[in-house]
């Protein structure tokens, strides 16, 4: 049997379905209720309740050949750093309380730098410094570059005078993936259970795209070819972000992210190789990148 530790999410809920199809036995852990429910219906045990609960976590993980484990992000919170760290100890307190030997970790490229990446160090590289600091645990820290979905979430495909704008610049090559890549990835990883120790897979794409290059085949999925990339300034992505909901400290996490991908500071740690190179390209996903755009309400 294997958990799934966010299984509602965009990467989550396909790493299910692709166990599902694989014929293992999945324990699915979210909170919406009706993801939860067609899970369900297609074999998952579905758990329902909050991370930061050790007890209903660790009766989550208990009994578990391997589980998946990622950090919800949540930039509306009051107090971002304080609830990525409580959820971040909730889950190592429950995977050391349940007893599992197997961990897949759904971290982030950069994660291995201190400073200087926004949310990947507010985040994410505290978190394997406590999941490293398991004993008798193994972790398969699985280091994703950015998503397909991120690169174009300011696109609103019902405005027909919309842009694309962050504060990435327009003409830096960037490693971008697919969640299918990275969900086909983790899934593999917790059937096969081939790795020890503190292994690091990155997942990179099939090639770096540029956020102009990324923008105009999105732009042309939606019919509109000219679709224009706008590099903001800090100041400027800052507003966006909090009128869009983020905390003024985490839209200045957001922003020291996209610096630093335009420095190209956040990066595989020793390049790209075959095995780290996937294989969806953004032209491929991006029909489904639309389509499940139409969907929100
Ligand atoms: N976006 C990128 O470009 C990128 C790149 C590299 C790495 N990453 C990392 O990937 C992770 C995000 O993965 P994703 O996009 O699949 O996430 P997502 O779609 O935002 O889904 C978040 C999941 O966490 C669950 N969740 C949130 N708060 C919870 C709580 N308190 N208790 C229980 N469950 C909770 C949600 O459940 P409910 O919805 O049911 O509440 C959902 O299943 C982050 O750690 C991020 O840093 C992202």
């Amino acid at each position: 049997m294997i958990t799934v530790l966010g299984a509602t999410g965009t990467v989550g809920r396909k790493i299910v379905h692709r166990l599902l199809e694989a014929g293992e036995s999945v324990r699915a852990v979210g909170r919406d209720r009706g993801v939860l429910a067609e899970l369900a219906a297609a074999g998952a045990e579905p758990r329902s309740g909050d991370a930061a609960d050790v007890a209903f976590l660790t009766e989550a993980f208990r009994g578990a050949d391997a589980v998946h484990t990622m950090l919800p992000y949540s930039p509306a919170a009051p107090d971002f750093r304080g609830d990525q760290a409580r959820l971040g100890a909730a889950i190592v307190a429950a995977i050391r309380q349940s007893g599992v030997r197997k961990v897949v970790a759904l971290s982030s490229v950069g994660a291995e730098q201190e400073a200087g990446t926004g949310f990947i160090a507010a985040s994410l590289h505290p978190q394997e410094r406590r999941l490293r600091a398991l004993e008798g645990v193994d972790v398969l820290f699985l280091r994703p570059t950015l998503f397909f979905e991120s690169v174009v979430a300011a696109v609103d495909v019902d405005d027909p005078t919309g842009v694309n704008a962050d504060v990435v610049a327009p003409d830096v090559p960037v490693a971008m993936v697919s969640t299918h890549d990275v969900a086909e990835a983790a899934a593999e990883a917790l059937r096969s259970r081939d790795w020890s120790g503190g292994e690091i897979r990155e997942l990179l794409g099939p090639r770096d795209l540029t956020y102009a290059e990324a923008t105009r085949i999105f732009g042309r999925a939606i019919g509109r070819p000219d679709l224009p990339y706008v590099q903001l300034s800090g100041d400027e992505m800052i507003a966006a972000l909090v009128q869009a909901g983020f905390t003024a400290d985490t839209a200045a996490l957001h922003v020291e992210m996209g610096h630093a991908i335009s420095a190209g500071t956040i990066g595989p740690l020793g390049g790209r190789t075959s095995r780290s190179t996937t294989r969806t390209r953004f032209e491929d996903a991006v029909a489904e990148l639309v389509g499940n755009r139409q969907e929100v309400p």
